[in-house]
């Protein structure tokens, strides 16, 4: 397949690629870029494991394509903690620590990038709006109670 250019800032490092067309964010965060935090559950837009940040707006990256970044801004959830991985954790890596807002550990990235967005986006005024506004992510363990928690906890 033929390679076109894409610039896009990634965790604050603006990177100048070559794709195929077909290829989506998902794939080339993973398989190019080596940012496996951004996990791949279903790959067609129904659990939310592959949940990122596109200019601040939450996106499943399976269903979005690399291409479509051009110019953008991408945040995973390697680029969430201040300073970089060796930095300080977000406080809502921290508050699902604190709330054992997980279990087995493969949804959370995605369920903390929406979290996140649940509360910048003012989808967290209480515990309903938040499981409407996180719906879109599926946990096979059954920690939603305590990822609601996590939320209202940060929203404080
Ligand atoms: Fe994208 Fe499931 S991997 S929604």
């Amino acid at each position: 397949f033929e390679q076109i250019p894409l610039k896009v800032e990634i965790n604050g490092a603006m990177q100048q690629l070559k794709i195929e067309p077909r290829v989506t964010l998902l794939d080339l965060l993973r398989e190019q870029l080596n940012l496996t935090g951004t996990k791949k559950g279903c790959d067609y837009g129904q659990c939310g494991a592959c949940t990122v940040h596109v200019d601040g707006q939450r996106v499943n990256a399976c269903l979005t394509l690399a291409m479509t970044t051009d110019g953008c801004k991408v945040t995973t959830i390697e680029g969430l903690a201040e300073g970089g991985p060796e930095g300080k954790l977000h406080p809502m890596q921290e508050a699902f620590i604190k709330h054992d807002g997980f279990q087995c550990g493969y949804c959370t990235p995605g369920q903390i990038m929406s979290a996140v967005a649940c509360i910048r986006e003012g989808h967290a005024k209480n515990p309903d709006e938040i499981r409407e506004y996180m719906s879109g992510n599926i946990c096979r363990c059954g920690a939603y109670s305590n990822i609601v928690d996590a939320i209202m906890d940060v929203k404080q």
